[in-house]
């Protein structure tokens, strides 16, 4: 079985991990230098790096493998299970300095399973780290925020995503145009395991497939949204953005449509005017009652910029 890309890219030293901006790195330097961290809330959307930044920083700290505890809260998330579990293991005295708990999607623990955590990080303060992350931190009890020291992962620019990816097809030695890299990157942007995920799928024989070739090709439903766009069939980009959203995911269509302006409008004025746009439709959508009709209503705002 091949290796993913997701897991054989994935940096286990800070050299290799991108970061959005200096001072976040400087911060992390820090941490490693002191050899202390903080109980820490590492946020930000989905595939931007939250968990592979955490597994860096306890490697470089050089915890102990029996001082480390990591809980996808996505699998485990009954209250009497995590406590249990997280109590057993922070109540023995640790074999190097400290013990990490690292709780990974911690926004999937019940606000229950989330307050048993409180006592716990304050009674074992000496002997234990918390690292949590979570994709919302609003889903995050405000004790626990208090508790924690919030890190936002901003999502690396989008030319620096292309560089990423494009190397890394370098590495594998897949051939492939930029135009046909735009499609992905842009159905996936900031998303860098779906995007890994699915050039992995769609290189074979040492050729990424174009979207568009059909057979074959793995599809994302926004991979052909772009490609309908980039055809201007606009119609039936807008009805396929449409049918495909589920009612949960039309949060994350609103992100994605504002993660990727250059869909609507190649003009700086034509973006901030997309901006506006997905801005009143995600307020319209946490009022409206027809969540559908309003997401249609925003897309074809957008289509209509510079028109
Ligand atoms: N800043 C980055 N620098 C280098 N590689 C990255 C970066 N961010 C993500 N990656 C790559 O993308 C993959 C996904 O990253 P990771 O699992 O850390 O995301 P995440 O933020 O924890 O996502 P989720 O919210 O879905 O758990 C990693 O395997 C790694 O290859
Ligand atoms: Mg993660």
């Amino acid at each position: 079985m091949k290796q993913l890309w997701t897991e054989k890219y994935r940096p286990n030293t800070l050299d290799g991990y991108v970061f959005k901006d200096d001072s976040q790195r400087k911060q992390i330097l820090g941490w490693i230098k002191s050899g202390m961290i903080p109980h820490l809330l590492f946020s930000g959307s989905a595939g931007v790096g939250k968990t592979t930044l955490a597994k860096i920083l306890i490697k470089a700290m050089d915890i102990d493998q029996y001082d480390l505890l990591e809980i996808n809260a996505s699998r485990e998330n009954s209250v009497d299970e995590v406590r249990t579990r997280i109590t057993n293991f922070v109540s023995t005295m640790p074999f190097g300095k400290f013990k990490v708990v690292l709780l990974d999607e911690a926004d999937y623990l019940s606000p229950n399973a989330q307050a048993a955590l409180r006592g716990v990080m304050e009674m074992y303060h000496e002997t234990a780290r918390f690292i949590l992350t979570c994709n919302y931190p609003h889903k995050i009890i405000p004790a626990l925020h208090s508790r924690t020291q919030g890190f936002h992962i901003d999502k690396i620019d989008s030319t620096e995503f292309t560089a990423r990816v494009a190397q890394i097809l370098i590495e594998e030695n897949v051939e492939f145009d930029l135009d046909t890299l735009d499609s992905y990157v842009k159905s996936t942007y900031p998303d860098l395991r779906k995007c890994l995920n699915l050039l992995q799928m769609n290189s074979q024989e040492g050729k990424l497939a174009s979207p568009t070739e059909g057979q074959g090709v793995v599809r994302d439903w926004k991979l052909d949204a772009v490609s309908m766009f980039k055809r201007g069939q606009i119609r039936e980009a807008r009805q396929l953005i449409c049918s495909q959203a589920g009612s949960d995911e039309i949060d994350s269509v609103f992100r994605w449509m504002y993660d990727n302006l250059n869909l609507w409008s190649e003009t700086e004025e034509g973006q901030d005017q997309a901006i506006i746009i997905i801005r009143n439709g995600l307020v319209n959508h946490t009022m409206c009652a027809d969540p559908e009709i309003n997401l249609s209503a925003t897309i074809c705002e957008l289509t209509q910029i510079g028109q």
